[in-house]
């Protein structure tokens, strides 16, 4: 049985006024994940970044922070900052595809380095002052790396081990390997969760038959696409049109407000979250290329109300959420 659902991080995307004006509206999931901050060497972070830790941008949800480091001292040290804030774990991400990042040896760039990962967990892990979870990928390149990368993980005790069944090269899309979930329920000593591609509580249900002994499941796009996916798993409605009207609209405000009345930034904000919204909408082709290139923020709002006004409602979401 699923007993644990988390929201991930969509850097970008599931920041504070996100997480707010969601939480509000429908809520669901047992915890949120802050996308990723990334401390220097001085052990600095952005003005943005500590915002985002802020408890008081943060109410009524319980969050777990990211961190995305190579390095025992920032690690360590990221571990104190978040427990300043009065978190009571820290991830590391050892998941993120993204070139730029992984050159450095970071985000999925962990993984191609084994020996590089264990030092880091061993740097860090008897010195932290709150427990560590990570989340990774299967493999850097070939999910036959995912036993060696499993061995290290089990060397530390990690609060839980969230794992993205794909590859690097995947990005997001592309096979899921799921054996090597099984394979994970099977020989990992730390607490195991599942990420990749779940979108409907058909789907959730399918995945807790395939994996009985799954206890948490780690859920992102699915969950833009459908923000009532966590209150449909347990048991609410699905989404009404004025719901998401609604929420859509406060949303819209919250950006507003956050980017002192620059309403084309707040656009652009939606741009990203209507990139998966539009998935719980049937004949959405004209309007999701609308979507994609408005110019203003006027555009943008005609355009929304053009899709609440015209465009069936789905109870679930639909198609690839890329
Ligand atoms: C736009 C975007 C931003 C992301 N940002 C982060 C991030 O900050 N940290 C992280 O660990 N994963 C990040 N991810 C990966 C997601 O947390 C998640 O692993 C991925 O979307 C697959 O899960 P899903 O199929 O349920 O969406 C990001 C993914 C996307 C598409």
């Amino acid at each position: 049985m699923i007993r644990r659902y988390d929201f991930a991080p969509l850097d970008g995307i599931t920041k504070a006024v996100y997480r707010r004006v969601w939480q509000q509206y429908f809520g669901g999931a047992d915890r949120c994940f802050i996308p990723y901050f990334s401390p220097t060497k001085e052990h600095l972070i952005t003005k943005r970044e500590r915002a985002e830790l802020l408890p008081e941008n943060n109410p009524d949800t319980v969050l777990v922070p990211q961190v995305m480091t190579n390095r025992a001292p920032e690690l360590v040290w990221a571990a104190e900052t978040a427990r300043s804030y009065g978190y009571g774990e820290l991830n590391l991400n050892a998941g993120c595809p993204s070139g730029t990042i992984t050159a450095k040896g970071k985000g999925a760039g962990l993984l191609a380095n084994p020996d590089a990962l264990d030092a880091l967990l061993d740097g860090a892990c008897g010195k932290a002052c709150i427990p560590l979870s990570v989340k990774a990928r299967i493999g850097y390149a070939d999910p036959d790396e995912f036993p060696r990368l499993l061995e290290i993980f089990n060397r530390y005790p990690l609060a839980s081990l969230t794992l993205h069944v794909r590859v690097r090269s995947d990005k997001y899309s592309g096979p899921l390997y799921c054996d090597a979930f099984a394979y994970a329920l099977r020989e990992s000593r730390n607490p195991v969760s599942y990420n990749g591609d779940l979108r409907t509580v058909e789907e959730v249900a399918a995945f807790a038959e395939r994996f009985p002994d799954a206890d948490a499941v780690m859920i992102g796009r699915g969950a833009i696409a459908d923000p009532a996916l966590f209150r449909k798993l347990r048991g609410g409605p699905p989404a009404s049109r004025d719901e998401l009207r609604a929420f859509t609209s406060a949303l819209f405000d919250a950006y507003t407000a956050f980017y002192d009345g620059q309403t084309g930034h707040a656009a652009q904000r939606m741009r990203e979250v209507w990139f998966y919204l539009i998935h719980l909408f049937d004949d959405a082709r004209r309007l999701n290329k609308a979507m994609r290139r408005f110019r203003t923020a006027t555009e943008y709002r005609a355009i929304e109300a053009e899709i609440f006004a015209a465009l069936p409602l789905r109870t679930d979401s639909a198609g690839d959420l890329i």
